[in-house]
């Protein structure tokens, strides 16, 4: 056995886990790297995300960032804009690597042997979606995908993306929302030149 299951001496695993019957583990992975996904739409990347994606990069070896595909949403960036925003933001963190994914996360987690997602809880009202979506990644990886809940730190618990669109729209103030350089491009989407 391997990392959290590791179990001293040569008598019974009395480790919590061994009761549990738990498929794998965070350090169970084929290169035994800790491994994360942070999955969600980006649209566009905000100062939270960054913030969860800074402090998820300290806690694993790896973070991929992924991008969903979902051709059904219509968002204002496109994959590859949303892609390129977060490569840029994300350049001085060399354990983060930005992807897209479509179709269910937990066959993109099982494609890549990654067994944990990252999520960011705002307030309690992400807490019912959260809970929906890490059960039922749960309950369709057969227990092979956890998710890891960061809560958002204070300063940014207000920000989502469709707020930073909203403002956005009537030309308002995004300075405290997301880089200048996103600030750009979603200024520019709503044809304004600069915020305010
Ligand atoms: O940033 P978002 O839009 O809240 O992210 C939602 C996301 C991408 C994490 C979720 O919609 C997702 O994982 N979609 C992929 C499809 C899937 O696996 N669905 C089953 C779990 S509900």
């Amino acid at each position: 056995m391997t990392g959290l299951h590791a179990s001293a001496g040569s008598g019974p695993d009395m480790s919590p886990a061994a009761h549990l019957s738990l498929p794998l583990t965070i350090s169970e992975t084929e290169d035994n790297m800790k491994k994360a996904i942070y999955p969600g739409s980006f649209d566009p990347v905000t100062y939270g995300h960054i913030d969860i994606i800074h402090r998820a990069a300290s806690i694993f070896d790896e973070l991929t960032v992924s991008v969903l595909n979902n051709k059904e949403k219509s968002p204002l960036f496109s994959v590859e804009e949303r892609v390129k925003m977060l490569k840029e933001v994300t350049e001085a963190l060399p354990n983060v690597k930005v992807e897209s994914f479509s179709g269910l996360l937990i066959d993109y987690a099982r494609s890549k042997d990654v067994h944990v997602s990252v999520r960011g809880l705002r307030a309690i009202t992400d807490f019912e979606y959260e809970l929906q979506i890490a059960q039922t990644n749960k309950l369709l990886s057969a227990g092979e995908l956890d998710t890891v809940f960061l809560t958002t730190s204070l300063e940014y618990a207000y920000l989502s993306s469709s707020s930073v669109k909203e403002i956005a729209t009537f030309n308002g103030d995004i300075s405290k929302c997301v880089p200048p350089s996103v600030a750009a491009l979603v200024y520019a989407k709503y044809g304004h030149r600069t915020g305010v």
